[in-house]
């Protein structure tokens, strides 16, 4: 291990960034309920965060000048989502495995892959946290893993080494996220704005690669979407993402409720938008320096 002292600390950072950024550490669904959430967002997903293809094409730039679309590669996408990379990878793998444990993610990536007549999609359903890496069926050429949740400290971003024969592409937020009306609903449900100390921020994934002696390279991607929905739909897709916190009672949904309909665009729809940055960082698990 090349730098064993500065691994202590990134380590902890990342751990002290989870317990310090509210928006994880309010948390109280159960991993049955987190996994609950993913499967009612699966058929929204691709209408916000999901519009914005260029997190996706730079990673595939990077991916592709390093040599890593060898027409016999076999890829592993951890958290695919409704397959925003595992799609993209599929054009340029001969096998791409799909993991996710939200069964309702799966199923709208695979109806996409269907209509796009892709075949060379395996998915997986299980939780990165459990799985071992002789559950696995290999080791694979490109390991890619894209905003998931579920790679929130050193054991579980270090098992994409593990499970890795060549690359692996990690992509996390960089810096904070800027939403329309978040902070105000936050100061709904909670009476005030939840800390933000980036407690998923590329920086601790980073770190922690480095330290570990590999030489991680780090590029950015501007990532902004604005989604226009009637205000019923925007009501209920507020309170079940406040629900993960718990405190989303018949009183908080009246106060977002008039929140939103208060702030109607002129065909009484309710638009909310976000600009943010994403960072994609790449390495050569097979390149360990001494
Ligand atoms: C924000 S989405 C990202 C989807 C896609 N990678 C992208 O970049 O658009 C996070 C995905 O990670 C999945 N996920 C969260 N925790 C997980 C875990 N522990 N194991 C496997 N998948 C997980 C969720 O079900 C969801 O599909």
């Amino acid at each position: 291990m090349r730098f064993q002292q500065y691994l202590c600390f990134a380590n902890d950072q990342w751990d002290l960034g989870m317990s310090e950024s509210e928006h994880f550490s309010l948390e109280k669904s159960t991993e049955n309920e987190k996994t609950a959430f993913w499967d009612e967002m699966s058929l929204s997903y691709d209408f916000g965060i999901g519009t914005d293809l260029r997190r996706i094409n730079l990673a595939m730039e990077r991916l592709e000048k390093l040599g890593a679309f060898r027409s016999d590669a076999v890829a592993l996408d951890i958290g695919s989502g409704t397959g925003a990379y595992t799609l993209t990878l599929a054009e340029r793998c001969r096998t791409v495995y799909a993991l996710d444990s939200s069964a309702g993610m799966q199923k709208v990536m695979m109806e996409k892959a269907e209509k796009q007549g892709i075949k060379n999609i395996v998915p997986l359903c299980a939780d990165w946290r459990a799985i071992s890496e002789n559950e696995l069926p290999q080791t694979f050429d490109i390991v890619l893993s894209s905003l998931n949740t579920g790679i929130c400290n050193y054991d579980s971003l270090v098992k994409m080494n593990a499970v890795s024969r060549g690359f692996c592409c990690y992509a996390a937020p960089h810096g904070k996220a800027l939403h329309s009306s978040r902070p105000d609903f936050q100061k709904i449900v909670f009476g005030r704005e939840l800390h933000a100390a980036g407690g998923n921020d590329i920086i601790h994934a980073f770190n922690i690669i480095y330290s570990l002696g590999y030489q991680p390279e780090l590029t950015y991607a501007p990532c902004e979407w604005s989604r226009t929905q009637a205000p019923e739909e925007a009501l209920d897709a507020v309170c079940r993402d406040f629900g993960r916190y718990g405190n989303v009672d018949d009183g908080v949904r009246e106060k977002l409720r008039e929140y939103i309909m208060s702030h109607l665009n002129e065909e009484g729809l309710f638009v909310q938008s976000q600009k943010s940055t994403v960072g994609i960082m790449i390495w050569d698990s097979r390149n360990l320096l001494d």
